[in-house]
C-alpha cells in the first residue's frame, strides 16, 4: 500500500507499514519555516492512527535531514512583527517535536546530511536514530551569536553527557555521523549508501513486536529518564497493569508460545503475533 501527500514542505508515502515521512525543502536544506512547522503537525496527525502504519522514519530530501530553523521566516521575520508572532512560530515548532516525542508509532530518524541547532529538536523526539557516516551534526548556534535554545542545550547534555555537550555547543565545530554514534546522539552510523536498507531493517525488526507493548516501552524509557528510581519503580508497575486491562491477550498468548507449545524464546526474538 502507498500513497503520498499534497503540500511540498512535507511529504511522505507509505510503503510496507513504513511512513517514511520527508522534509522536503532541500534547496533551503530542510530549514524549519512556520509553513514546514504547520504541514508537519498535519502530517504527524494524519499518521499516527492509521492502522496501516507500524513505524515513522523522518528523514530529508537532497543533502540535509534539516539544517535547523529558517532564520529568515522563523526568526527574522517574525522577530519583525513582534513577541505574539514569535511566540506563535515557537509553539508551532515545539508542538510537533512534542507530538513526535509521545508517538503513538515508534519512529526513526535517519539522519542522511547536515543536522542543525533546531534539528536536534525533533532528532530527540525520534525514539531511535540512524545517520550516515558523513552525516553532519553542529550546534552551530555560538557561530551566529546565539545560546542553543529551543531544547537544543537540554537534548546534547541528556544524549551526550556534561564534557561533550560543552565542547559541542561552545565551541560550534560539527561532528560527523560516526562521531554522533560514539557520543549516543544516534544509535548508529552507516555508510549513506546503506542508510535506507539499515533503517528498513530495523523498522521490519519493530512491525515484527506487539504494538501495545513497543508504545508502552518507548515511553516508559522517557518518563523513566527524568524519574528517581523509587518513583520510576511505582511509574512502571502501574503502567504495566494498566496495560494488562488494555492488551491482556498479547502477553498470555507469548506466554502460551513459551511455557506450552515452546515454539519461541523471548529471549531469541518476538513472539508470532
Ligand atoms: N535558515 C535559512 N536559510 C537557510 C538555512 C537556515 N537555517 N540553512 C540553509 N539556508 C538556505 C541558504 O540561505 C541558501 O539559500 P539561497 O539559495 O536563497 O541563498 C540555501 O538554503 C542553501 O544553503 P547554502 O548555504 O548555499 O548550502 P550549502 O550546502 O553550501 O551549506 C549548510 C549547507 C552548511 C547547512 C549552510 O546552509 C548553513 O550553514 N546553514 C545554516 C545552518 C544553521 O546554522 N542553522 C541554524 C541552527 S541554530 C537554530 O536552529 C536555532
Amino acid at each position: 500500500m502507498s500513497d503520498r501527500a499534497q503540500d511540498d514542505t512535507v511529504t511522505y508515502v507509505v510503503e510496507n507499514r513504513i511512513a517514511w515521512v520527508s522534509f522536503n525543502r532541500p534547496e533551503k536544506r530542510n530549514c524549519q519555516s512556520p509553513r514546514l512547522n504547520r504541514r508537519m503537525m498535519q502530517v504527524l496527525e494524519e499518521l499516527e492512527f492509521r492502522e496501516d502504519v507500524g513505524v515513522l522514519v523522518l528523514t530529508g530530501e537532497g543533502s540535509a535531514w534539516c539544517a535547523g530553523m529558517d532564520l529568515k521566516e522563523y526568526f527574522r521575520e517574525n522577530e519583525e512583527k513582534g513577541l505574539g508572532a514569535v511566540r506563535k512560530a515557537q509553539r508551532e515548532a515545539y508542538g510537533w517535536w512534542e507530538r513526535l516525542r509521545w508517538y503513538e508509532k515508534p519512529t526513526i530518524a535517519m539522519v542522511n546530511g547536515w543536522c542543525f541547532g533546531g534539528a536536534y529538536g525533533p532528532l530527540f523526539s525520534c525514539d531511535l536514530a540512524v545517520a550516515a557516516e558523513d552525516a553532519q551534526f553542529g550546534l552551530s548556534e555560538i557561530n551566529w551569536g546565539i545560546l542553543p535554545g529551543g531544547g537544543a542545550s537540554k537534548v546534547i547534555v541528556e544524549l551526550t553527557g556534561f564534557r561533550n555537550a560543552m565542547y559541542h555547543a561552545m565551541m560550534g565545530e560539527n561532528v560527523d555521523g560516526r562521531k554522533a554514534a560514539e557520543w549516543g546522539l544516534v544509535n548508529e552510523a552507516v555508510p549513506a549508501d546503506r542508510l535506507k536498507a539499515r533503517v528498513t531493517e530495523i523498522a521490519q525488526v519493530l512491525l515484527g513486536k506487539n504494538a501495545h507493548a513497543l508504545r508502552g516501552t518507548k515511553w516508559a524509557i522517557r518518563r523513566v529518564s527524568e524519574m528517581t528510581f523509587d518513583n520510576s519503580m511505582d511509574y512502571l508497575v502501574r503502567t504495566q497493569e494498566a496495560a494488562n486491562f488494555f492488551d491482556s491477550e498479547g502477553r498470555k498468548e507469548a506466554t502460551r508460545q513459551f511455557i506450552d507449545d515452546k515454539t519461541f524464546k523471548p529471549g531469541l526474538g518476538a513472539y508470532d503475533l
